[in-house]
């Protein structure tokens, strides 16, 4: 895998997005980092587009959004024809979206998933492989 993770948030998860950074880094990732740089109020689609162009061009091979409920980053990354994001809670559903989706973005609610466990989130979206099988025809099915 492409060992240069892109990351972006809107201010309710910019501190997640800078912690994860650096957790990320200290295990030996690459981080490009999307925005936004601050608690100022912005407004997440102008953060999760730009980095879901980056993935649909290939640039990245995954990525993590993260807002107050990632749902906003999730849904607007989806617009995206080859973005695969999934909204993930917990790390159970992070290495479903991996085996079963295989997502390629993964979307966290910043305010409703306590800080260790975005990092078990984000550790298990990196490292677990997509199963194929019955799901790549699901997967191709997805794919208009
Ligand atoms: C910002 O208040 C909040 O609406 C945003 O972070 C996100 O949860 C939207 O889906």
């Amino acid at each position: 895998m492409n060992t240069t993770i892109a990351i972006g948030a809107d201010h309710a998860g910019f501190h997640y997005k800078e912690a994860i950074k650096k957790y990320l880094q200290s295990q030996g990732y690459q981080v490009q980092d999307f925005g936004t740089q601050s608690e100022d109020s912005v407004d997440y689609p102008d953060f999760a587009h730009p980095l879901a162009e980056a993935i649909e061009k290939g640039t990245y091979e995954r990525g993590i959004l993260i807002c107050g409920t990632g749902n906003g980053v999730a849904i607007t990354a989806n617009k995206h024809p080859s973005v695969r994001a999934g909204l993930c809670w917990n790390k159970e559903v992070a290495q479903l979206i991996r085996q079963h989706n295989d997502a390629n973005v993964l979307c966290m609610p910043a305010r409703f998933v306590a800080q260790e466990e975005a990092y078990l989130i984000a550790d298990t979206f990196l490292n677990t492989d997509f199963e194929g099988g019955r799901h790549a025809r699901r997967v191709n099915k997805m794919m208009c």
